[in-house]
């Protein structure tokens, strides 16, 4: 089956190839581009860094809602670059003030789509962290946004231009795995037990927390959300599926020529972490500790699985995909590289040790940016563009959609509505807490 999704990709492919080679020399050299950045937390001030490390950025502004990252990232680059980089706390003002070219959009998933669409509307190119947004419409609605403003949109789904990851896909299609019928996702992780509630506290100074809330509901603050504690809450993110599952559905997506399943089914819950706890006092996380996703496409079956505990290293490997076929099993790791385990017990398994290239944590930011600055500068798609990025997202929406109904539900990927499920369609979007607005599609 080619279709035109597979030709794409191979553009996209090849391009990543590239990078490896000539491209990071290239996009290495060029003008520099003013930059922004908002959200300058953990991994916000990870990809400046690296941005400024590749040498074409001028940083212009910094954007946040708690000034103790904010005066921190701002002090950073200024060691690092002397560039003297505004600060704000009001994204729409820095992009009104500052006109970037570039903006990093690295908030928590709630606060994805709006300043990304802001941002794309001002006509920056926007470097999106995974996954694309916390509901479905919002996620379209970025790249409809893209599309309209013919800007390039780099999402940081960044296996996609990981060595190992480029030379396992090859290795994927060159068909030595036989016919795959079958992918198990997985991540294992944690000791667990059960998850004591934390009083709620006084919001930490210098921190507006109503913007942190922003369009999503406002919960009392509480230290176990933020900073960067925020992923195991439903209001702010889709748990395990939603932050790890996407990298891994992602890499499904990119190995098959179907662009969607087409239907989905999810159940899981807390057996270890115990009940949900939000009683105005103190909060618990929301999250399943314990998920199975299965997605049904048209020629194999994929299916995710977490347990946030017994993390205990006695599995062969605690992330990553299992792809069976009939000539065997190909594991895609992490830090564990790739491993193909042939049926033929005669046969010696293949093994590729990992490989970080230039990579200090086993994030592949470095090629990504370069990527991203190379497609800026050819006006090509980058590696983890718009529409795919969006697609790979919205797997573990759907996962989330039939967790919370408890049932499954039929997928039609090129609407993007569910069949015959009005409350299910009602998942597809939320309303957002005033004055936001859920951005139209
Ligand atoms: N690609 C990867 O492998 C990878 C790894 C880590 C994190 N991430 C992604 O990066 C993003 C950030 O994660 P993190 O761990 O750094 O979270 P974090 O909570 O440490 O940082 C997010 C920052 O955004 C700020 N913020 C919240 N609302 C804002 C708003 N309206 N305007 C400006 N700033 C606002 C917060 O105050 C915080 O400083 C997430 O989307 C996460 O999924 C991706």
């Amino acid at each position: 089956m080619m279709n035109t999704t597979r030709r794409s990709f191979i553009k996209t492919s090849a391009a990543a190839s590239l990078a490896f080679g000539a491209t990071p020399l290239l996009a290495a050299k060029g003008k520099k581009f003013r930059t922004a950045l908002i959200g300058s937390g953990w991994w916000g001030m990870n990809i400046l860094r690296e941005a400024i490390a590749a040498g074409r950025c001028q940083v212009v502004g910094l954007c946040d809602v708690y000034q103790r990252p904010l005066v921190a990232s701002q002090d950073d680059v200024a060691g690092l670059t002397g560039d003297e980089a505004r600060i704000y706390t009001d994204y729409e003002e820095m992009l009104r003030k500052e006109r970037p070219e570039i903006v990093i959009v690295a908030t928590p998933d709630h606060w994805h789509s709006l300043p990304t669409i802001a941002a794309l509307k001002a006509g920056a190119h926007v470097f999106l962290e995974k996954p694309t947004a916390h509901t479905i419409e919002e996620s379209r609605a970025i790249v409809n946004a893209a599309e309209a403003g013919d800007r390039v949109v780099q999402v940081g789904l960044h296996r996609r231009i990981g060595p190992h990851h480029v030379s396992g896909m090859d290795f994927l299609r060159s068909g030595k795995v036989g016919k795959i019928g079958m992918v198990r996702m997985f991540v294992t992780s944690g000791r667990g037990g059960i998850e004591k509630p934390e009083a709620n506290s006084d919001v930490p100074k210098g921190m507006d927390w109503n913007r942190w809330c922003g369009p999503a509901p406002s919960r009392p603050f509480n230290s176990k959300i933020a900073p960067g504690r925020w992923r195991n809450f439903l209001d702010y993110a889709n748990g395990t599926l939603g932050d790890w599952g996407v990298h891994w559905l992602d890499q499904v997506l990119w190995w098959t020529d179907e662009k969607y399943p087409k239907a989905v089914y999810s159940t899981g819950g807390r057996p270890i972490s115990g009940p949900v706890v939000n009683d105005g006092k103190q909060q618990t996380t929301d999250a399943p500790d314990t998920q199975v996703a299965t997605y049904e496409f048209e020629s194999f079956t994929a299916v995710w699985e977490h347990r946030r505990y017994a993390g205990t290293g006695s599995e062969q490997h605690p992330f990553g995909a299992y792809f069976y076929g009939t000539e065997g099993v190909f594991h895609m790791g992490w830090r564990d590289g790739w491993t193909f385990y042939p049926s033929n017990k005669k046969a010696t398994p293949v093994h590729e040790d990992p490989r970080f290239d230039n990579v200090k944590d086993g994030h592949n930011i470095p090629p990504l940016w370069l990527d991203f600055l190379d497609a800026i500068d050819r006006k090509r798609k980058p590696v983890a563009e718009i529409e795919a990025s969006h697609r790979s997202s919205v797997l573990p929406m759907l996962g989330m959609m039939s967790y919370k109904l408890g049932r499954s539900i039929r997928w039609d990927g090129k609407l993007e509505k569910v069949l015959g499920d009005d409350e299910a369609n009602g998942l597809l979007r939320r309303e957002f807490r005033a004055p936001w607005v859920y951005p139209s599609a």
